[in-house]
């Protein structure tokens, strides 16, 4: 047997034994759930599944003792408290895990967590990089394990309702989607943060993983990682996960075809950040779509008239989606022409009859649609689908793949913008063509001694 042949037959002899462990839960069981990375979100999803009755904090994990404490106080139960993942892995009273440590560990601890025979409830984004996400969406098919991302607009009512009036063709032809992550930083951000001594090395080498080993930084851990490109995709993979994740749903599209981005740190906010404060990033895709991810985080203005987070201009009217609410504007159009006439049309100085007729004939090319839905952002309905799904074994709103599909959009925006490229990509093959230099950004090199598989 060579090395590979022998460590994956290992793999596969310890996965078979890590799958025998796996309950069949019924309609009436409870589902044990257990938490890895319980800081600003991990403790919302956890309070999400706390809403629902057949489910039970069994297991806790995290690199802080105070967020631990906090999630076993809200748990209503005696979980285990755990300082490493894999103590949770091991864990046979453990059904599923939810994961909502950074970016930079999605990857190892999913796959650890579907070889362990564990189903998985894991944040957005699905990952760092292209690569590891493809390896994500194999381990789980071959694992067959039930899979919830945390893009949880996926689960939402009316949301589902917007996207059966696109795709009935409601709003006609949409040429262009948009989305907004608009918040003015300016002057301080995140503040200065000079490397120090980090409050415990072993904390800090746990909480880098993967990532290059770096100083201590304030800025750089916890909840600010997410302005760090060794651990994060910045707002883009942040919030524009969610928005891009929506559009593709809208659009019933996969995978874009292009993609190119300019943007930088042109404000001047005084904190060591990496990521840009001003951002646009541009996909084509089949429909055909432009889709523009708009980063502003020098200015507020809002992005559209609306103040929407995303924006769908159709031919018949314009979709404005905000928090779990959306509306629709109709257009004005006619089916008389526009432009110059034989002399006698539009912008004829000496006759105005034509232009004045244009306008007269636009019409509504639909009937509004009033607000619906309501403010606020909710988990609630996300974690009740991922809990059905555990015992139907049946796929998530948000399955690995999907997750795969919508992280991969934003990743590759991110490569064009370091790049300073228009990128061709060929979804199938998850490969550049026009620049292979840019295919070097679809994986990086783990610190020693962290494997991806
Ligand atoms: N779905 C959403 O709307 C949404 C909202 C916010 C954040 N998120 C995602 O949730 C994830 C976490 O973000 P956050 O804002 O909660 O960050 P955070 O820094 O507040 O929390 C991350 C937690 O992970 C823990 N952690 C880090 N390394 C660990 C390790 N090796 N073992 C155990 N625990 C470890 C940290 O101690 C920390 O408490 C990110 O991927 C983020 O994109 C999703």
């Amino acid at each position: 047997m060579n090395e590979l042949t022998r460590r994956d037959f290992a793999r596969s002899a310890g996965l078979a034994s890590a799958l025998s462990y796996s309950r069949i839960l019924g309609a009436n069981d409870r589902v044990r759930l257990g938490y890895i990375g319980l800081g600003n979100r991990g403790d919302q999803v956890h309070e999400a599944f706390l809403e629902h009755g057949d489910c039970q904090t069994v297991a806790v994990c995290d690199l802080r003792d105070d967020y631990m404490d906090l999630a076993v106080k809200k748990s209503r139960a005696t979980p285990r408290k755990y300082k490493e993942y894999k103590k949770v892995l091991e864990d046979r009273d453990v059904d599923a895990v939810v994961i909502a440590t950074p970016d930079h560990w999605h990857a190892l601890m999913f796959i650890d967590a579907c070889n362990s025979g564990k189903d998985v409830y894991v944040e957005k984004p699905l990952s760092l990089t292209v690569h590891e996400g493809r390896k994500m969406v194999e381990t789980a098919e071959r694992t067959k394990r039930v899979v919830q991302v945390g893009t949880d607009r996926r689960s939402w009512k009316t949301y589902k309702e917007a996207v059966d009036f696109v795709r009935s063709g409601g709003i006609g032809h949409v040429s262009v989607a948009r989305c907004f992550h608009i918040r003015n930083e300016w002057p301080n951000g995140l503040g200065p943060a000079p490397d120090g001594p980090p409050p415990s090395e072993w904390e800090w080498d746990q909480w880098l993983g993967p990532a290059p080993k770096v100083p201590y930084n304030r800025n750089r851990a916890y909840y600010n990682f997410r302005w760090f490109y060794d651990y994060s995709g910045g707002q883009l993979t942040n919030f524009g996960v969610h928005y891009v994740d929506v559009i593709r749903w809208l659009l019933g599209q996969d995978s874009p075809r292009a993609v190119t981005a300019l943007g930088g740190q042109y404000a001047g906010i005084r904190d060591n950040r990496e990521i840009p404060d001003t951002l646009e990033v541009l996909w084509n895709f089949d429909g055909p779509t432009l889709v523009v991810f708009s980063q502003f985080n020098a200015n507020a203005a809002p992005g559209n008239v609306k103040d929407s987070e995303i924006e769908l201009r159709g031919t018949k009217g314009t979709m404005y989606i905000r928090a779990m609410s959306w509306e629709v504007v109709p257009e004005r159009t006619t089916e008389e022409y526009i432009g110059y006439d034989q002399g006698k049309g539009y912008g004829n100085p000496v006759d105005r009859t034509a232009s004045r007729r244009y306008s007269a004939s636009l019409k509504p090319a639909m009937e509004p649609i009033p607000l619906r839905g309501s403010a606020g952002y909710d988990t609630i309905p996300h974690a009740r689908n991922f809990l059905d799904c555990i015992k139907s074994r049946s796929k998530c709103n948000a399955d690995i793949l999907t997750g795969h599909l919508s992280t991969s959009a934003t990743l590759i925006g991110n490569i064009a913008l370091k790049t300073e490229s228009h990128l061709k990509w060929d979804a199938r093959a998850e490969r550049f063509t026009n620049k292979p230099e840019a295919n070097r950004f679809l994986q990086y090199q783990y610190r020693a001694p962290y494997k991806l598989i």
